[in-house]
């Protein structure tokens, strides 16, 4: 039987190599890897990353980081500043001690504390800090600075690090400029790093990129943990990326639906099934392409001659961390 379509799937054996290719580079570097969940949003891929030896995961939403702590994952880090209103429902989520949080100001940090302190626990903070990607990290190592003795300050907080992701890199294609953006982020995080041990504040955690600077980060002296994501599922906007050399696992399968002419046929993944933010998925295997036809539509003109209704395509995703959202989560193929 053809499998229901449309789906977002992994291939383990892809998925497989590609976790252990980036532990092993974490590993070698002797930094913590701490993967990105938002691509995958599935206990069941944390689960493998875990078992090859990474030291928790990362999410990007509070109903990520709820998927990830009611499957028991015991580290969980929201990589993203929340917005006041979810502080109480986060303060209360999982088991206490099983979620970070990052702050960038004072203020956000006194809507934290007293969330804990309603919560009855105690949170743990990193300081979010901008290396480049002005998306409201703290922007200086005094604003940092002021942010971590906030949260060392509050009795309801416990101060683990800084988090600087350096987003605006990612999609640089050229090695050489993406390592020359790195060196500017890291001498960013750096000064933070000082200007937070020169106050006498400990910040063993140190966590940043993604999966084209993961390389760059894992060898930069002060960084403790990495936390990429896209490498464990890959798209084929990454792969287009200098010196990102993982396999793509992730696929959206999709069925022929109709035949509108010898050389085009309607499939079942329209734009509610592959997203199009990074541009259109690609086919896989053939000279074809495939064009929005709406909601629940697919166009596939190109070398589709052969198809019925009822085959199955694969459709490499653009960018699967848009993607995913669109089915929940990745199952296996
Ligand atoms: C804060 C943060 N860290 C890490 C990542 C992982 O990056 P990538 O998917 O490029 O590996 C993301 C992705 O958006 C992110 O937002």
């Amino acid at each position: 039987m053809p499998p229901p379509t449309p789906v977002l799937v992994a291939d383990a054996a892809a998925l497989d190599a590609n976790v252990a290719a980036m532990q092993a580079l974490a590993d070698a570097h002797g930094v913590s890897l701490r993967p990105h969940a938002k691509g995958h949003r599935a206990p069941w891929v944390a689960a493998r990353q875990l078992a090859a030896g990474a030291t928790g995961v990362a999410v990007a939403t509070a109903a990520e980081a709820r998927i990830l702590l009611e499957a028991g994952v015991g580290d969980v880090l929201l990589t993203t500043i929340p917005a006041p209103g979810r502080a109480a429902e986060l303060a209360a989520l999982g088991p206490p001690g099983a979620l970070t949080l990052v702050a960038h100001t004072p203020a956000l940090v006194a809507v934290l504390a007293a969330a804990a302190a309603d919560a009855g626990r105690t949170l743990r903070v990193l300081v979010d800090v901008d290396v480049g990607q002005r998306r409201g990290g703290a922007p200086t190592p005094e604003a940092a600075l002021a942010t971590a003795a906030a949260v060392a300050a509050a009795p309801t907080l416990e101060l683990r690090g800084v988090q600087g992701y350096d987003g605006h890199l990612q999609g640089i294609p050229g090695a050489a400029a993406r390592a020359a953006g790195h060196a500017e982020a890291m001498a960013r995080l750096d000064a933070v790093v000082v200007a937070l041990s020169g106050a006498g504040l400990a910040a063993p955690l140190v966590t940043t990129a993604g999966t084209a600077t993961a390389a760059l980060a894992a060898a930069h002296p002060s960084v403790t943990e990495i936390q990429p994501g896209s490498y464990a599922l890959m798209d084929h906007r990454y792969a287009a990326i200098d010196g990102v050399a993982f396999t793509q696992a992730a696929f959206v399968l999709t069925s022929v639906t109709a035949l509108i002419a010898p050389g085009e046929v309607i499939v079942d993944a329209g734009t509610r099934a592959v997203s199009t933010d990074l541009g259109a998925p690609l086919v896989a295997g053939r000279d074809a392409t495939w064009v929005s036809a709406g909601d629940e539509h697919g166009r596939v003109p190109g070398d589709v001659g052969d198809l019925r209704p009822g085959d199955v395509l694969r459709l490499v995703p653009s960018h699967t961390d848009t993607t995913v959202v669109l089915h929940g989560a990745v199952v296996p193929a």
